[in-house]
């Protein structure tokens, strides 16, 4: 049995189960990405817009200035300093629970960016994002449709961890938000995938409901942006799959038109 099947039945979503569940055939799963520089971090200082006015960040009465939200009409910094910055933050009262903050993990110069809610208890003890259960189902999904790890750059709405993994608050998604728009203009990745209502409500300021949400393709700066499930509410929700391999199908088409 080949490994793409293996990864197909682990995700519910071997040919058999689709066509009981009336998912389209998807037989040949071509790689779309071009192969990946070992060297995770860039060669060179990548070309970065300008820093626009903020856009991740939701209105909020009655926030803090903390120093990366003055931040945003300064320079973006560099990669490295933007990982000490995140390193050291205490914009937020989440500085003071968690073990470490957690920057993001892959390639940086990577065609696809995905992006999660928060890091979860294994996420703030390895300082990486998605190393638990749902990471697992999440590398699972990028195998289904031929990406690995060094073909995506992986952060998280919020990079330190909510005690006892509660939702964000909006004043800790408002501190944190420069930090996400920095990883985007550095990215520059040619497709953002949010991951859950958090990520998705966070760029596309929105409020919708992800079931609404994920049926179009949004942009955000210019960038074509899906929206799908979290990892952790499909290990909840099973049923789901099916619309999330919906979902992978539709960015795996994206990239391979952009290629
Ligand atoms: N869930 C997230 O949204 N991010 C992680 O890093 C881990 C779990």
């Amino acid at each position: 049995m080949s490994r793409q099947h293996l990864l197909l039945r682990e995700l519910g979503l071997a040919p058999r189960w689709r066509l009981r569940h009336g998912v389209a055939p998807e037989p040949v799963l071509t790689p779309v990405l071009a192969p990946v520089a070992a060297n995770l971090v860039p060669a060179a200082a990548p070309v970065v817009p300008a820093v626009a006015a903020p856009v991740v960040v939701p209105a909020v009465a009655a926030v803090p200035a903390p120093a990366v939200v003055e931040a945003a009409a300064t320079a973006l910094p560099e990669w490295a300093a933007l990982q000490q910055q995140v390193a050291s933050c205490t914009a937020c009262g989440l500085c003071q629970t968690r073990t470490q903050a957690v920057f993001g993990k892959g390639n940086p110069r990577a065609r696809i960016m995905l992006v999660g809610e928060a890091p979860g208890a294994e996420e703030d003890k390895q300082g990486l994002p998605f190393v638990g259960k749902a990471g697992q189902l999440l590398d699972n999904m990028l195998a289904a449709i031929g990406l690995s790890q060094d073909d995506v750059f992986i952060a998280n709405v919020l990079k330190c961890r909510p005690p006892g993994n509660r939702n964000p608050a909006v004043d800790e998604m408002a501190a944190c938000a420069d930090y996400l728009r920095w990883q985007i203009a550095h990215v520059q990745p040619e497709v953002l995938v949010t991951l859950g209502r958090f990520a998705a409500h966070a760029l596309l300021q929105s409020d919708a409901a992800i079931g609404a949400l994920r049926r179009e393709t949004h942009q955000y700066q210019g960038i074509p942006l899906f929206v799908t499930f979290h990892p952790a509410y499909l290990l909840r929700s099973p049923g789901e799959k099916a619309k999330a391999w919906q979902d992978l199908l539709a960015i795996r088409r994206a990239l391979a038109k952009k290629a």
